[in-house]
């Protein structure tokens, strides 16, 4: 009897894990950013994910004391996600495996040594998977396992430790349970910080990212398809997942919309032998575009007609959107990049802000700027209602000193002006740039915006929102 009910069980979940599959595979979901994203139940509750990422362990390593950040989900200073071990346990009962990933865009991490990195494997065993601890931030859950997503640039090999390191102690499981060990590296073959970590075989699921990197991303289309193929071959006993942002707003570049999904890309990837599905960043654009719903409703439709992408072709861009505010997983690499950019830009750097402002120009004004008196104060004014009514939002200069802590913090200094760190009120990771005062109607300000706002490159961050306000 216990048997057969054994079988009936993993019978069934074979039959959901089936449904879930098909011309798509599985689908990942990073979960952990945004506060307004549902909870974690309701994310493992819609029944398309086979796995739910929780993301990030932001703070790790060279001494320093782990910690969790979920931006407005809980507070994990004062054991404030506890509450989240039963959202886990609710997850897990629907076959639907969770995983910390460590690092993101906005951490302050990295690894220093064999001892350090034994040291984090320790504690992430201890703390989120099968062994003991006194106090589990997560509660009792007991994980499914751990993603990498070191996006800082360190070229650590430490990170090979740490994943020998816990496969190691997952081998260890009192009750012999099974754990997983996962990577969300960037399409550029190999991975900066990764590469040697996932070159070590222990890796389970690598969900690779193409976004945000216009020479493996889709908007190269042969590019894809060529990167897609040094993945998989490099990484055979990993499935490897295609990571895409889940809307226009998710990522600077890279979005590749359902349609062209299933109709171009899909049967470029999916016949490879270790094509796993795909990764979504992050739950938040989910809620916003329907993105896999659509996708597993246009897969499970006869697929439309349309022809895999075509090696060396041109080059139809899938997404002309402009970059909107919200926050892809942006990297410190890219402030500082920025900052070079803007501080050594030259002929380029003017050429892009002045073909942006022009076009910006005639799209709101309807005229190109030279047929137009200038130097009207209005114009200024009028500019940042439009913009005011759509993305970027509109901060007052008191709450970008908030942001910024006083502008306590400098992290450095350019032609244009000065670029603070700060955080948004929900915690997420910001750069402020302070402008030099600009000439009396403004036009360096709303070049700045426009050309920001609208240029889609690795090297730049993506706009948030901005401040005008008395001379500020
Ligand atoms: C790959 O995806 C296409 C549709 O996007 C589908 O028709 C095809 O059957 C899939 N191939 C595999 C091996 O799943
Ligand atoms: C999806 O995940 C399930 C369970 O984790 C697994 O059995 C199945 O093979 C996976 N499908 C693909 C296409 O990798
Ligand atoms: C941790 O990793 C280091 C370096 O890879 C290795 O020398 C050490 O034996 C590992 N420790 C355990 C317990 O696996």
């Amino acid at each position: 009897m216990a048997c057969n009910c054994k079988l009936l069980c993993a019978y069934l979940l074979l039959a959901r894990a089936a449904a879930a599959s098909g011309a798509i595979g599985n689908i990942s979901v990073y979960w952990g950013q945004n506060s307004n994203e549902g909870s974690l139940a309701e994310t493992c509750g819609a029944g398309r994910y086979a796995f739910v990422v929780i993301a990030f362990l932001s703070t790790f390593g060279n001494g320093q004391t782990p910690v969790l950040n979920f931006a407005g989900h809980c507070n994990p200073a004062a054991g404030g996600c506890a509450g989240l071990g039963k959202d886990i346990a609710s997850c897990q009962s629907r076959g639907v495996k969770v995983l910390l990933s460590i690092g993101g865009g906005a951490g302050t991490y990295g690894l220093s040594s064999a001892s350090d990195a034994q040291s984090l494997a320790n504690y992430l065993w201890d703390n989120f998977l099968g062994g003991d601890s006194g106090s589990r931030p997560l509660g009792d859950a007991v994980l499914n396992g751990i993603d990498l997503d070191i996006e800082n640039g360190d070229d650590s090999s430490h990170y090979v430790d740490l994943a020998r390191n816990l496969t190691s102690l997952y081998k260890g499981d009192k009750r012999g349970r099974t754990y997983l060990l996962t990577a969300a590296p960037q399409c550029p073959y190999p991975d900066a910080s990764l590469g040697p970590a996932l070159g070590t075989g222990l890796l389970d699921h690598v969900w690779v990212q193409f976004y945000n990197n216009p020479v493996c991303e889709y908007t190269s289309q042969s590019n894809l398809g060529a990167s897609w193929t040094t993945w998989t071959q490099s990484l055979p006993s990993a499935s490897v997942f295609l990571g895409l942002p889940a809307s226009p707003n998710a990522a600077a570049s890279g979005y590749i919309d359902p349609q062209a999904l299933v109709s171009r890309v899909l049967p470029v990837v999916n016949g490879s032998a270790n094509y796993g599905g795909i990764m979504l960043w992050n739950r938040y654009y989910e809620v916003q575009t329907g993105y896999s719903a659509k996708l597993l409703r246009m897969a499970d439709a006869d697929p439309p007609n349309g022809s895999p992408i075509p090696a060396g072709s041109g080059n139809p861009t899938p997404n002309d959107s402009p970059v909107s505010p919200n926050t892809g997983p942006w990297q410190n690499k890219r402030i500082r990049l920025y900052i070079i950019m803007g501080t050594t830009s030259g002929l380029l750097g003017v050429c892009v802000i002045l073909v942006a402002a022009f076009l910006w120009y005639k799209k709101y004004y309807g005229m190109i700027p030279w047929q137009r008196g200038s130097r009207n104060a209005p114009r200024l004014e009028s500019f940042v209602q439009k913009q005011g009514s759509s993305h970027p939002k509109r901060y007052t200069y008191s709450e970008v000193r908030r942001m910024t802590k006083s502008f306590s913090h400098r992290l450095g200094q350019g032609g244009y002006g000065t670029v603070f760190r700060g955080n948004l009120p929900d915690g997420r990771e910001i750069a402020v740039k302070m402008l030099k005062d600009t000439e009396g109607d403004g036009e360096e300000f709303m070049n700045e915006v426009a050309s920001i706002s609208r240029t889609s490159h690795v090297n730049i961050v993506t706009l948030v929102g901005f401040c005008l306000q008395g001379s500020k």
